[in-house]
This record gives C-alpha cells, sequence and structure tokens, in this order.
C-alpha cells in the first residue's frame, strides 16, 4: 500500500443542529452545543486511515488542552504524526457550525494555530512528504504553506491530490501542477465561471477549463448526484447511492480521503469514485465530521446491500 501524507488543517468543531439556518440580523433556537474533532485535513487524514490507508497527518494544533487531546486522538486513530507541531503563540483552530433539519450547514472557521503552518516546511514536513506517495491538501493553512509542499512534492515526484476548500481563486493562477483536484459545483464556478448547471455535458466542458490550469484530472463531487471525473481525454459520471442525509460535515472529507485510499491502492478513477460515493454518503448518515466517518468494512457491507 502506497503511503498517504494529509497535509492540513485541525479544527475543533463547536455544532449546533438548528430547525432552519439563520438568515443575516436572525435570532434562531438551537440545540444543546456539541463538540467534535474536524478541520478539512485532519478529517481527510482519518477517513484515509479508517478506510484502510496507511496515512500520515502533517499541521499544527495550540499548546492549549484542546492541542493535547487532538494529538491524542489521531494518535488513537493510528496516523503518523512525524509533521504535527505545537504553537505555543495561537490556540488550536476552531469552527463555529450550524446545521439545519435538512443536513444543510453553514461552517465559520477560526484558524488559529492552523495559520502558523509556515514555510520553510521543517524537516520532519520533508521526510513526510519523501516517504509518501500521495499528498492531501486543502485551504485552511496558510496558501505559501501549500505553494511549497507542492513544489517540494513534484521535485521528490509525488502526486498532489487537492481539495481546494476554502476557496482561494487566486491561488490557480501560479498554475501549480496538480495531478487530482476533488471539488464541488461551487468551487468549480469559482474558477472558470460555470459550475451551476445541471448537464452534465456543459460540467464536464467546465471540467475542462479547469485543467487548463496545470490539473491533470479534475473530480467534480455533486452530492445526491454523485461524482464526474473530467480528463483531457475523457469525462464520465459515477451515481451515488441514495440517502436520507442527517449531517453533510465532513461528507466532502471523507469523500477525499476514500478517494485517496482506492488510488493508493491502484484502482482508476471510475473505481475510485464508486468507493468515495459510498464512503462520503455513510458519512451523512451521522452527526459531526469525523464522528461520522465509516470503517472500511461498514463501507464494503454498505455497497454489498446496494448490490443485492
Ligand atoms: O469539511 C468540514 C470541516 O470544515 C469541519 O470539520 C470544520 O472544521 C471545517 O474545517
Amino acid at each position: 500500500m502506497k503511503r498517504i501524507l494529509v497535509l492540513g488543517s485541525a479544527n475543533i468543531d463547536i455544532v449546533l443542529a438548528t430547525q432552519s439556518l439563520p438568515k443575516p440580523g436572525e435570532t434562531v433556537m438551537g440545540s444543546d452545543v456539541e463538540r467534535h474533532f474536524g478541520g478539512k485535513g485532519a478529517n481527510q487524514a482519518v477517513a484515509a486511515r479508517r478506510l484502510g490507508g496507511e496515512v500520515e497527518f502533517g499541521g499544527v494544533v495550540g499548546s492549549d488542552s484542546d492541542g493535547q487531546m487532538y494529538t491524542n486522538h489521531l494518535r488513537k486513530e493510528n496516523i503518523g504524526l512525524r509533521g504535527l507541531r505545537t504553537s505555543h503563540a495561537r490556540p488550536t483552530g476552531c469552527a463555529l457550525i450550524t446545521v439545519d433539519a435538512q443536513g444543510t450547514n453553514t461552517i465559520v472557521v477560526a484558524p488559529g494555530a492552523n495559520g502558523a503552518f509556515l514555510t520553510p516546511l521543517g524537516d520532519s514536513v520533508e521526510e513526510a512528504i519523501r516517504q509518501a506517495e500521495y499528498i492531501l491538501l486543502q485551504f485552511e493553512i496558510p496558501a505559501e504553506a501549500n505553494v511549497a509542499i507542492i513544489e517540494r512534492a513534484r521535485g521528490f515526484g509525488k502526486k498532489v491530490i487537492l481539495n481546494p476548500s476554502p476557496m482561494n481563486v487566486e491561488f490557480f493562477q501560479r498554475r501549480l501542477p496538480i495531478d487530482t483536484i476533488i471539488l464541488n459545483e461551487t468551487e468549480l464556478g469559482s474558477i472558470t465561471g460555470g459550475g451551476d448547471s445541471k448537464d452534465e455535458a456543459a460540467l464536464a466542458k467546465h471540467g475542462k477549463d479547469l485543467l487548463a490550469f496545470n490539473i491533470r484530472c479534475a473530480v467534480l463531487t455533486r452530492g445526491a448526484l454523485g461524482a464526474m471525473c473530467i480528463t483531457e481525454d475523457d469525462a464520465f459520471s459515477v451515481p451515488a447511492p441514495k440517502i436520507e442525509p442527517v449531517d453533510t460535515v465532513g461528507a466532502g472529507d471523507t469523500f477525499a480521503g476514500a478517494y485517496a485510499v482506492a488510488l493508493a491502492e491502484g484502482k482508476d478513477a471510475r473505481e475510485a469514485i464508486y468507493f468515495a460515493n459510498h464512503a462520503a454518503a455513510l458519512s451523512a448518515l451521522k452527526r459531526g465530521a469525523q464522528s461520522s466517518i465509516p470503517t472500511r468494512a461498514e463501507v464494503m457491507e454498505f455497497i454489498q446491500k446496494q448490490r443485492n
């Protein structure tokens, strides 16, 4: 199994369930507060590990009790932590999340220590890059750190998978080489100006526009509609299993982690999307980001049930 290195954020998620999301200026009543482990980077690392990958994670947590708790948690998940550092200046990252009765959410991230993921990357992160095959990135750490990671990864001949969330359109002007980008329709629209179509041919065209940014393969996630894969020579869609979502927080991260695991096992893009669609669907059936990420056995059982 080829190793996956996830470099990115770790947040404590503070989650409130509400009947409907508040509009600007509106006050609504919510549930009791729940705290979950979150952050797109750590979520994707936990997903990749639970789904059978050999995984390392690098990021920055605070020297507070949340940071200590988070480190212990990742250790218990059997994730390599060579690249994890502690900031004495910034608190552990935090995200405020509201989820409505339909499972739709809003998220505001206070990056805290994630913002201290600085360059130069340091020996431990460089060594972790050298020893991995797939480098999985998101946009919750400073852009300059991601630039340095991608340059180093390419120098070592590694494959870069980028989940550009939260979106930073300027980043793409640099045209850094990306093997696979995993993004949703809104993110596609931010980069190419088109992504709101329901028509697959139109989405494939916008996906191809994305490849002009030095990207080899675009995987477009479309929630209940499944996901599309777009390369220079091909564009195809893989449907998602039908579910009644309870909470979609972390579903995109589960998809990204699952996709990386499938590639690391030698699966092709179609098989990888099929596996990732099922893992993401299962994660939307429970509350919380990491608390809802399924194990590999659960995904295999779910796939089997769907086939019967
Ligand atoms: O993708 C979901 C994640 O986004 C949450 O866990 C939250 O921490 C934010 O990073």
